[in-house]
């Protein structure tokens, strides 16, 4: 069972504004929210105290919403609260993510449910950014776009088309016509290369470096930006990257930069990696991360650099719960 909530506000009170505005709320959620009558179990309605020509329930009922428990309360009068509102709560037999409703007025009572929003989290290698950065998608059921992968992708075309990556040409010509989709399957993200599922391919130490050299190309990078650009203006979503905040998404109101020292973040990819049964040295990965943030720090094109307007969050002394919670209670004091 899920509660599904939203709201709107009406033009003026009159019967037929109460009508239209119900309908169109009650209708948006059910479409947005993929749901059938019979999930619908009941909806509960309330309505500002300016709101006396027509009960909101009535209002549900002749728009339809007759097979379910419906119920319609006032709010009380609170100075400064939105004039001429309807609130609602659906609660519905489902298991898929819900997504919330808000409309006209009503938007601005929660833009973080109501609109886009993207959320920066930039750092080094091995700063925590992709877990935590699932973590707070799920907290604010959104989707984690690990941007790592795109570039992790690239370098995969490279090395199985062969080319010398000292060669921008070479490399610039197989990216051109690279064909890199992202999808998501049971809110996990599926990197699509040549429309074979990479995932698994694309998370070995040889790959990382490619990935890190590649991705110093412009070309490789405008390839990649132009997709991460547009994925983020569909959806709601936080992007893990290096370039995010300054590059990718320089406007985004979010923004969040991780760090940690190198030698915490070695020790965690070497943990993580012991799990999944790699036999890389804690002094491999350590000697790979300096490297990787030699590279990726100073190449010529959006190097990895915190953006002025970033909150810095040091990670070597939290967990990555504690981490996400903070990214949240942050996002929730701007909004
Ligand atoms: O986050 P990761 O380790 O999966 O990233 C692999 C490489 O891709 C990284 O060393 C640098 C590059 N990268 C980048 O240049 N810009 C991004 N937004 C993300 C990754």
């Amino acid at each position: 069972m899920k509660a599904i909530r939203g709201a709107t506000t009406l033009a003026a009170d009159t019967p037929d504004e109460v009508r239209a505005g119900v309908k169109e709320l009650l209708t948006a959620i059910k479409t947005k929210n993929n749901l059938h009558s019979e999930e619908i179990v009941c909806i509960l309605l309330s309505s500002t105290a300016d709101i006396k020509s027509l009960y909101p329930a009535k209002a549900a009922r002749e728009a339809g919403f007759s097979d379910c428990a419906l119920y319609s309360s006032l709010e009380p009068d609170i100075d400064g609260s939105l004039a001429l509102c309807v609130r609602v709560m659906v609660l519905a037999e489902t298991d898929r993510p819900v997504k919330y409703v808000y409309l006209r007025g009503a938007r601005s009572l929660r833009k973080d449910l109501s609109e886009v929003i993207n959320i920066a989290l930039d750092g080094p290698a091995g700063s925590g950014k992709s877990t935590v950065s699932k973590l707070v998608a799920k907290k604010l059921d959104i989707l984690s776009l690990d941007t790592g992968a795109m570039y992790r992708a690239a370098a995969l075309k490279c090395l199985k088309s062969g080319v010398d990556y000292a060669e921008k040409s070479q490399v610039e010509r197989v990216i051109d016509h690279i064909d890199l989709k992202v999808e998501y399957r049971d809110g996990r993200q599926l990197t699509l290369l040549d429309g074979e599922d990479v995932s698994g391919q694309i998370r070995t130490p040889q790959i990382s470096m490619l990935a890190s050299y590649v991705s110093a190309y412009p070309s490789v990078r405008m390839k990649m930006v132009e997709l991460q650009r547009k994925i983020a203006s569909e959806v709601s979503c936080i992007l893990d990257g290096r370039d995010i905040g300054t590059n990718v998404l320089p406007a985004c109101p979010f923004k969040f930069f991780l760090t940690a020292t190198p030698e915490i973040r070695a020790k965690r990819r070497y943990n993580e990696d012991r799990l999944k049964g790699s036999a890389q040295s804690y002094e491999s990965i350590l000697k790979d991360i300096n490297e990787r943030d030699e590279q990726d720090r100073n190449r010529a094109v959006a190097p990895l650099r915190c953006a002025a307007d970033a909150v810095v969050i040091d990670t070597s002394e939290m967990t990555a719960e504690e981490v996400a919670q903070t990214i949240c209670e942050k996002i929730q004091e701007k909004i």
